[in-house]
């Protein structure tokens, strides 16, 4: 069956089929080629999308900035400093009031509900930049990077989160994987899991696809033969700093380091969806090693930056990806 995703929002991938999933990955490929071989591909001029963001960004923001200006679209980026957004007025509001000037909204925020419920009354496709459950754009990028590394398919991998597996990009990992017929491993302390409903979805989702879903404590038994090896902050955007305290005691056993690598197989990669604590340069950085002594978190700076690290490929590719999902909604 074609593929036709037009009109669609993109909220999580919960959403979507394995088939459709795969097309996007499979456009995000064909739009990394025109971008790097200077071919114009200015597909929706004369449209324009606006990007509605209650948290910051790098990547997410200004992949949505340079796809929607390589599509030819006019784009206008919204924080709650610069409009009425929250303050003085609802999201909702906001949001039905965008859908009679734009073409697509993005938005990035808090509730899961909150994304969808815009998408109920915007209009126009909206699409998910990241919220407390999941991070549904960055599931595109990381397939894309992983199959670019494992061009002999990604089916059957053995891809181990380490860390928070309750926050959204592992969750989004745990789905992403479970459509695509990979062995996901969430590893970390037991109450820093994903949500029992989400992992029996995904369990019944591997029964269509092949693929697995293993929770665990032993990073050995998470990390030995592992094909992809990922992580996240341990302490996620709207959450309490006070947190800082609690999670580096109960999540340091699960930093990525050279050891952790080792049990993987020899051609594994290593994937961060970025920002990243791996040195001092950032405040945060320099104030939890003042606090409490840690020159590096969720990863050291020794796989950050070594060989199997394809941390920089990974956010190009948040541009390529969102710009296909941009595309394929919006053609
Ligand atoms: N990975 C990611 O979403 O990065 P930003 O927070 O910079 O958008
Ligand atoms: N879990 C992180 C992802 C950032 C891209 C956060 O929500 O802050």
């Amino acid at each position: 069956m074609p593929v036709n995703l037009s009109g669609r929002s993109f909220l999580k991938l919960l959403d979507f089929t394995p088939d459709e999933i795969r097309y996007l990955i499979r456009l995000s490929k064909q739009f990394k080629n025109l971008k790097l071989s200077g071919t114009p591909h200015k597909y929706l001029e004369g449209k324009n999308i606006v990007l509605l963001f209650e948290k910051t960004s790098t990547r997410t923001r200004c992949s949505f900035e340079v796809a929607g200006y390589d599509l030819g679209m006019g784009v206008t980026y919204l924080d709650p400093g610069s409009s009425q957004m929250g303050k003085k007025e609802s999201i909702e509001d906001t949001a039905r009031v965008l859908g009679r000037m734009y073409d697509g909204i993005e938005y990035r925020g808090y509730s899961q509900e909150l994304v969808e419920e815009l998408a109920a009354n915007a209009g126009v496709p909206v699409w998910n930049g990241l919220t407390d459950e999941f991070h549904p754009t960055q599931m595109i990028a990381d397939m894309l990077t992983v199959e670019e590394n494992f061009p002999g398919g990604i089916k059957g991998l053995k891809f181990v989160f380490m860390g928070d597996a309750r926050n959204n990009v592992a969750n989004s990992l745990m789905v992403v994987c479970s459509k695509l017929g990979l062995h996901f491993v969430a590893c970390g302390p037991e109450d820093r899991m994903p949500e029992e409903s989400l992992v029996a979805t995904c369990r019944e989702l591997c029964e269509q696809s092949g693929g697995s879903v293993t929770l665990t404590s032993s990073v050995e038994e998470a990390c030995t033969g592992a094909h992809v090896i990922y992580t996240d902050i341990w302490v996620s955007m709207g959450e309490p700093t006070e947190l800082w305290a609690e999670r580096i005691k109960l999540l340091s056993p699960y930093q990525v380091n050279a050891d952790v690598m080792a049990l993987a197989s020899d051609d594994a990669i290593f994937l961060h969806c970025l920002p990243s604590f791996h040195d001092l340069k950032t405040t945060i950085g320099a104030e939890i090693y003042e606090k409490f002594g840690l020159p590096e978190m969720e990863v050291t700076d020794e796989v950050f930056e070594g060989p199997q690290s394809r941390v920089f490929d990974e956010a190009e590719n948040r541009m390529h990806s969102i710009k296909a999902i941009v595309y394929a909604t919006l053609r």
